[in-house]
């Protein structure tokens, strides 16, 4: 084969569609009931903009992007991940004056140039939440409920949200300091990634996968310890929400997120123990001053539309269904083909759904197409109906059949249907 599809990118069949839609018209009609409205940004952003908003030290900046240089001599990249490019685009059209919280939802592919695996793609689905311009905690739960809610809609039990705050601007400081102290003793048993994250982003190797980087960060110290007041009562009432809204969690204290823009609240969603998450987000109360704007909270996350689907297809808790067509139409000669395309037509704006085999010329294959369907009926139009301005219903299941005049066939179908 000379062509293949870009490796880890999928072509993707309506029957593999009808999961896409069904998992964002679920997400999509929750989102809406909270008064999120829908928003579409561009697929490419400028480069920068990822570099400055997701974070220049993140594995998605670093290693992950596809980036490339226009014609015009523009450096854009394929965007990663959505935040940026809806902050980007809250500022662009003048949301800062609007009334608070300014609330978005988005579906649509992202990219990111990872080593292909189970649940890991180069382009993938997200359905993504916003809520931008308030601190209160109750949003932080609203979208961590909107993505629950939504993953027990589709029949997926077991779910557990991972929580943890890593502080803000003023006591982050202070816990980074203690990590660092804590890492530097064990700098030589780091893997050679987690050496260099050390000096550069040392909350990274909280989140490293290698094992010999878990043993060392099992007794490190632990966010939490070192939240200050403001945080801590954020994550105080935070966790009251949840327990009021009766989501079930866990708090992980070396849940750090692979992006740079958290502040305080941070969460992933997961399934029956597995290692991916489903669902992934956090507050980010510095990003829209990072892009430009005047300091706004902020919070939101998004969800792998792909490892929901995954998930319902293994568990079998979703099968797609396909409708049975009611009427094959079927016509022989030149002149009944000729006159198909408006009997066709005619049909088709009274909404009466009809399979059609216009290629065939044989009356015989028709009928076994019929068979193969198992339609209920079959209009058949011959050369001499064609000509008699006449069509022949055939009931398949009692092998009746009778003529009617071509203007009543609309009416004769519908007493039927
Ligand atoms: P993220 O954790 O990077 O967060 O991605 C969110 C979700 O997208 C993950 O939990 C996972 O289900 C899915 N995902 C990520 N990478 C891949 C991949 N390579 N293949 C398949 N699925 C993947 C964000 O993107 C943030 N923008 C979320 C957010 C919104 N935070 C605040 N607002």
């Amino acid at each position: 084969m000379e062509f293949q599809s870009p490796m880890g990118m999928h072509d993707l069949f309506e029957e593999d569609l009808y999961y896409y839609e069904k998992v964002k018209k679920t997400f999509q009609k929750i989102a809406n009931f909270y008064g999120f409205s829908q928003i579409e940004t561009p697929i490419l952003e400028k480069t920068d903009l990822f570099k400055k908003g997701t974070g220049i030290f993140t594995d998605i900046v670093e290693k992950e992007m596809y980036s490339f240089e226009t014609k015009g001599g523009d450096n854009l990249t394929l965007r990663p991940e959505g935040t940026p490019g809806v902050i980007r685009a809250y500022l662009e059209h003048g949301f800062q004056s609007a009334p608070k919280p300014v609330k978005f939802w988005y579906f649509g592919p992202f990219f990111r140039h990872e080593r292909p695996q189970a649940g890991r793609y180069r382009q993938f689905y997200q359905f993504g939440l916003e809520a931008i311009g308030v601190s209160h905690p109750v949003l932080d739960a609203q979208i961590i409920q909107i993505f629950y809610q939504g993953l027990k809609e589709l029949g997926i039990k077991d779910l557990v949200c991972e929580i943890n705050s890593i502080g803000d601007e003023n006591c982050r400081p202070y816990y980074k300091r203690a990590l660092d102290n804590y890492l530097k003793k064990y700098q030589n048993r780091l893997c050679p990634d987690c050496q260099r994250r050390l000096s550069k982003n040392p909350l990274r190797i909280l989140d490293c996968k290698e094992d010999q980087c878990q043993k060392i960060v099992a007794n490190a110290p632990q966010t939490l310890d070192y939240l200050c007041e403001n945080c801590k009562d954020h994550f105080k009432k935070l966790i009251e929400f949840l327990e009021e809204a009766e989501i079930v969690y866990n708090l992980n204290p070396y849940l750090v997120r692979g992006l740079d823009y958290y502040t305080k609240t941070v969460f992933e969603i997961k399934a029956d123990n597995e290692k991916n998450s489903l669902a992934g987000g956090g507050r980010y109360d510095n990003l829209v001053e990072i892009l430009g704007g005047e300091k706004t909270p902020a919070v939101g996350g998004a969800l792998g539309v792909e490892r929901v689907i995954e998930y319902l297809k293994e568990k079998k808790l979703e099968k797609v269904s396909k409708k049975k067509p009611l009427i094959l139409f079927a016509q022989v000669g030149d002149l009944a083909k000729k006159k198909s395309l408006k009997i066709l037509e005619e049909l088709r704006k009274e909404n009466i759904s009809v399979v059609e085999n216009l290629h065939r010329d044989s009356l015989s294959l028709q009928l076994k197409t019929a068979d193969k369907l198992g339609v209920k009926y079959v209009l058949i139009f011959g050369q001499e109906e064609a000509m008699k301005e006449e069509i022949i219903i055939r009931d398949m299941t009692t092998g009746n059949q009778k003529k009617a005049p071509l203007k009543n066939l609309i009416k004769e179908i519908l007493k039927k249907i």
